[in-house]
């Protein structure tokens, strides 16, 4: 069974447009070109060079395996703490209750990571992040951004559901935040979004309510983090919407100032 999720998880990465993870030498005419030395391909980051000055995909024999190597690195990293987060019983109510350990989804060089607060029924039951109805707003949020889902990355503060969606605890946020901390590590975003006021707390280590944190570009270890409602809030006060709308629209345009 975890042998299914494990491939699931990679599958989801597949899927969620991180070919450029399993890019292999023998692939070239169908996978994306391998990253040149100091360019940045994050989707969304792209560098508009005139059509003859385009980079041509660098096949010389130093770099390529460079760029093997961290794509390797960054996966097998990734999947060591996925592995980690599936094992995980520090939280002895949770792992009892919990059906799958919702672990993220999405593309590993994403130029933003969105973090929710903990996985409600639908992501237990699929054990993937946002596939419920509060899923659909993040989707369409992050597609007025100009973004699909797969070019971004997304995760929870708690990996694990809390029981009828109560809200996590300090211990539990304790025991998942070595996680969270290791994929903002390893993915390197340019730009970070909390969604709500877990995320926000957690990250930004404060206990100021999320109606004061929004609206405004923060500091996440040297990332640019907005805080902003969380989509299930958006449920029930829709017309909260606009501003959401525009504390991302804020961070779409710290992400294309970068
Ligand atoms: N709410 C969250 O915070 N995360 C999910 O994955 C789903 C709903």
């Amino acid at each position: 069974m975890r042998e299914r999720d494990a491939r699931l998880f990679l599958r989801s990465l597949r899927e969620e447009g991180v070919e450029a993870l399993y890019w292999e030498p023998s692939a070239q005419a169908s996978s994306p070109a391998p990253v040149p030395a100091g360019q940045d391909t994050r989707p969304g980051t792209e560098q508009k060079a005139p059509a003859e000055k385009r980079p041509q995909p660098d096949t010389s024999a130093d770099r390529e395996p460079k760029s093997q190597n961290a794509a390797d690195h960054l996966r097998e990293s990734m999947l060591e703490i996925y592995w980690k987060a599936q094992n995980c019983q520090l939280c002895s109510e949770l792992c009892s209750t919990r059906n799958k350990v919702v672990f993220g989804a999405g593309n590993l060089r994403a130029p933003i990571v969105f973090v929710g607060e903990a996985p409600g029924r639908d992501e237990d039951e699929q054990g993937l992040p946002f596939v419920g109805r509060a899923g659909q707003i993040l989707t369409a949020l992050i597609e007025e951004m100009g973004f699909a889902r797969k070019d971004v990355f997304i995760c929870n503060t708690l990996k694990c559901r809390p029981p009828k969606n109560r809200p996590p605890q300090p211990e539990e946020i304790a025991n998942c935040r070595p996680f969270l901390e290791r994929q903002l590590e390893l993915i390197r975003p340019k730009v970070i979004c909390a969604l709500g006021t877990f995320a926000a707390q957690t990250l930004l280590k404060t206990e100021e309510p999320i109606s004061a944190l929004r609206g405004k570009l923060h500091n996440y270890q040297g990332t640019p983090l907005m805080a902003t409602y969380h989509p299930a809030y958006l449920l029930r006060n829709p017309s909260e919407k606009v501003k959401v709308s525009a504390d991302l629209k804020l961070l779409k345009q710290e992400l294309e100032r970068l």
